[in-house]
């Protein structure tokens, strides 16, 4: 109707578009609304560059390690490990999560501890298990490449000046990362009103999903992860009470304390980011700890009241705390109904963003020029 009696949009600086036709508009989300800072709002040219960051293992201090050594394409930008290889070839303490649509979070990182993209990367570049490097070796060589400087130049012109700094380097990565979007999946065209795209045991599964199984009071249209409706602009965070090992015999809570350990709340203590339910046929294993290698398992963990069911095993010391912020009840799907909440889920795959990688990385002078022939997207 605004269109029809022409009605101009409101221009509001807000995570939703206030002329998107309704919430599985696969354009709803501004992304600029995320971008930490004006510079790293998007432009084609910022977005190459940061893609061609995402997938150069010069980035990591070997130059053997990329972005997409753990956040594949192929994977929805997950690695299929239950914790991701360190940089020293042991394991990470979590799982890694996908990048599809994780633009769209105030919060990012399963403990919510940081607040922007361009925030996440610092910990990411200097940690010294990830890219085990700092951004002054890495804009040191970038320096060398003289496609990379003018690619800098074109993106962002103020490196004219100032050369490659730190803060551009995360600008064009996040303005990359923001493109990765992922809302145009079947279910999506379904709602947009193609209604061939499903078929009935997905319908069912979808009225599972937001009816008897309860799944919708946390995992929220249309990112299906914790942002908080109307305004989709806070990530929430629960505490399931995931176990070590998919054990029947003993419950052992997994020992992380999610976002306790950043902000010494009691309350927080086990409690995550719920993520995203989008593109989980993809991104197996599940949780922050990957315990569960099938949405299958997943299912029943919930139908069982999660951690809840456990609780009686739990140590004495921990019993009393509130910190299972999922309701103590069983959700007693039937088998069909099981098959059909798997079945929806899977309707929500939606990888167009893994198409682009890039074909060739920059080139580099002495004394990198031994950095030539490295592997996109980085060897392990
Ligand atoms: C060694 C593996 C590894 C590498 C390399 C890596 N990541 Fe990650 N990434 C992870 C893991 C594991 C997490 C979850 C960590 C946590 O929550 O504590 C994560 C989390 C993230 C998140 C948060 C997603 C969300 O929804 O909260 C983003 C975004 C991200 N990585 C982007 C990047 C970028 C960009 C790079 C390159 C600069 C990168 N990652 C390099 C493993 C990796
Ligand atoms: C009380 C809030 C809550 C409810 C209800 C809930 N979830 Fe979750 N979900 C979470 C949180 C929090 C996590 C992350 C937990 C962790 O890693 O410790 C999660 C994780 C997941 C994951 C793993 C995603 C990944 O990338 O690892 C899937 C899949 C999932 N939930 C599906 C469901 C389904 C299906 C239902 C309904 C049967 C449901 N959830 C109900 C909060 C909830």
């Amino acid at each position: 109707m605004q269109v029809a009696f022409e009605v101009p949009f409101l221009k509001k600086d807000a995570a939703l578009k206030s002329d998107a036709r309704h919430i599985f508009d696969k354009d709803i989300f501004n992304a600029d609304y995320f971008a930490p800072d004006k510079e790293a709002y998007y432009s084609p040219e910022k977005a190459k560059l940061g893609e061609l960051l995402f997938f150069d293992p010069v980035l990591s201090d070997n130059n053997q390690r990329a972005c997409a050594s753990c956040h594949k394409p192929a994977m929805a930008f997950t690695d299929s490990k239950t914790k991701s290889v360190a940089f020293e070839f042991d394991t990470l303490p979590r799982n890694s999560p996908t990048v599809i649509n994780a633009g769209f979070q105030n919060r990012l990182f399963w403990d919510l501890r940081a607040g922007s993209l361009e925030d996440q990367l610092d910990s990411v570049v200097n940690n010294e298990r990830e890219l085990h490097s700092s951004f002054s070796r890495v804009i040191d060589k970038l320096n060398a490449s003289p496609e990379y400087v003018t690619l800098f130049h074109k993106a962002f012109p103020n490196t004219k000046k100032t050369g490659i700094t730190r803060a551009y380097v995360k600008y064009a990565i996040g303005v990359y990362e923001r493109t990765l979007t992922g809302l145009n999946s079947r279910f999506d065209q379904y709602m947009q009103g193609d209604v061939t795209k499903l078929n009935q045991e997905e319908i069912n599964g979808f009225n599972v999903y937001m009816g008897k199984a309860k799944c919708g009071v946390c995992h929220f249209a249309p990112l299906f992860n914790g942002s908080l409706p109307p305004f989709y602009d806070v990530s929430d965070h629960h505490s399931i009470g995931v176990p070590v090992k998919d054990s029947v015999v003993k419950y052992v809570i997994d020992p992380d304390l999610g976002l306790m350990k950043i902000n010494g709340q009691g309350f927080a203590r086990f409690s995550f980011k719920t993520p995203t339910v989008r593109n989980v046929a993809l991104t197996s294993p599940y949780m922050h700890n990957g315990l569960f290698k099938t949405l299958e398992q997943v299912v029943d963990f919930y139908d069982h009241a999660a951690g809840n069911k456990f609780k009686k095993d739990m140590r004495p010391d921990m019993t009393g705390l509130p910190f299972f912020t999922i309701l103590p009840v069983e959700l007693k799907l039937t088998d069909a109904e099981k098959k059909e909440l798997v079945s929806f889920m899977k309707t929500l795959t939606d990888t167009s963003a893994s198409a682009k990688v890039p074909v060739q990385l920059p080139q580099f002078n002495p004394p990198y020029a031994n950095l030539n022939g490295r592997t996109i997207g980085g060897v392990y």
